[in-house]
């Protein structure tokens, strides 16, 4: 109880004082080393490698580190989508972003230490479920907009918003993971990343955007949230880009009027008509019908009941609804070897 409420309290600081991103860190290079963690089950994988649960030998807590092996960033021209990775990573505090403790690497790796989010991805809730009620959905979309928002106002570009990279914590509230893709930007871009059934169509057709991409990202998620898929989806990312272009989203008949109006202007290519990018930036969203029960301030403080509860063991290292992933035989963490990509990684 006590950590909740001291946790409470410093929420509420982030979300008055949003000015800027706080100038100070205490996260810091090398400060652990794989000695300090001993390697569990892996969480996740990706493309870059996999993220393991940990338990720090000094405090017997768990945490989770996402290891990138360097050469795969390299082949794939990622070394500065990482590098922003770990630099966003090390300046969000947000009570709905995953907090980093540090970085370290070895000649073949780089390691994240981050926060240890038990209760799984909203994904796998979201597959269990097959759909969510309309409150439901609408709770987990008011908290991705309060972390979307933060980001924002930082000018920083999330670019990846789906099931997969969010997480639940014990109590049922949010953590947006994985920043590969997040970037500070004061105004437009231009990289192709995302996911395809996420992504804006300025994006697929190599226009320059804007942190409105997020908010489109956030149209297909509370679409997916409440019909169990995606408006666009098709069997090929091609298929699925062209029906992005074409634009034309049919809403199942249980969608409730308020939601199909919200939607509408977020999944919208018309970027003079889509919320979030208009003068009143995010609050165009927050003030929009379908959120009209939320009481924001109390949503950022967890002061509202969460609408589940994830059947975990908290403080445990209780991993159960997490997804079996096939383990690597031979890890090759911590070997000492010539390391080609050293310039490229000093941050870490
Ligand atoms: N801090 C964390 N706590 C628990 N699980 C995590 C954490 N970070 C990532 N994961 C799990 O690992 C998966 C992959 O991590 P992510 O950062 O999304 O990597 P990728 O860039 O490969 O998608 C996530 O979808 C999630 O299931
Ligand atoms: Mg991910």
């Amino acid at each position: 109880m006590f950590t909740q409420q001291q946790e409470n309290i410093q929420n509420n600081e982030y979300f008055i004082k949003k000015s800027s991103l706080p100038q100070k860190s205490t996260v810091s290079k090398g400060k652990y080393s794989l000695q300090d963690f001993q390697i569990m089950r892996t969480l996740g994988t990706g493309s870059f490698g996999r993220v393991h649960l940990v338990k720090s030998i000094h405090n017997n807590r768990f945490y989770a580190i996402k290891v990138l092996k360097k050469f795969k960033i390299v082949k794939m021209k990622q070394i500065e989508h990482t590098c922003d990775e770990r630099r966003m990573l090390k300046l969000v505090q947000h009570p709905f972003l995953i907090r980093m403790w540090g970085t370290f690497q070895d000649s073949r790796n780089l390691f994240l230490v981050m926060d240890y989010i038990e209760g799984g991805e909203l994904f796998s809730l979201l597959r269990k479920s097959h759909r969510f009620p309309n409150p439901v959905a609408k709770f987990y979309a008011a908290e991705v907009i309060l972390a979307i928002e933060y980001l924002h106002v930082h000018n920083i570009i999330y670019r990846d918003l789906k099931p997969e990279n969010i997480l639940l914590d014990k109590y049922g509230h949010i953590k947006i993971t994985d920043f590969g893709f997040a970037k500070e930007v004061e105004n437009v871009t231009s990289t192709l990343c995302g996911t395809p059934d996420y992504l804006a169509p300025e994006i697929i057709q190599s226009k320059p955007y804007n942190k409105s991409v997020d908010w489109w990202s956030l149209g297909i998620l509370i679409y997916e949230m409440l019909a169990g898929y995606t408006p666009f989806y098709d069997t090929t990312p091609m298929k699925t880009y062209e029906k992005i272009l074409i634009g034309r989203v049919n809403y199942p008949e249980f969608f409730v009027s308020e939601v199909i109006d919200l939607l509408n202007r977020l999944i919208t290519n018309d970027l003079s008509r889509r919320l979030g990018n208009l003068q009143n930036g995010a609050d165009d969203i927050k003030s929009h019908p379908w959120f009209h029960e939320v009481v924001w301030e109390k949503l950022v403080n967890k002061d509202i009941e969460t609408p589940y509860e994830p059947p975990i063991q908290g403080g445990t290292g209780d991993s159960s609804l997490f997804d079996f992933y096939p383990e690597e035989q031979q890890l090759d963490y911590g070997i000492q070897c010539e390391d080609p990509y050293e310039h490229f990684f000093v941050d870490f």
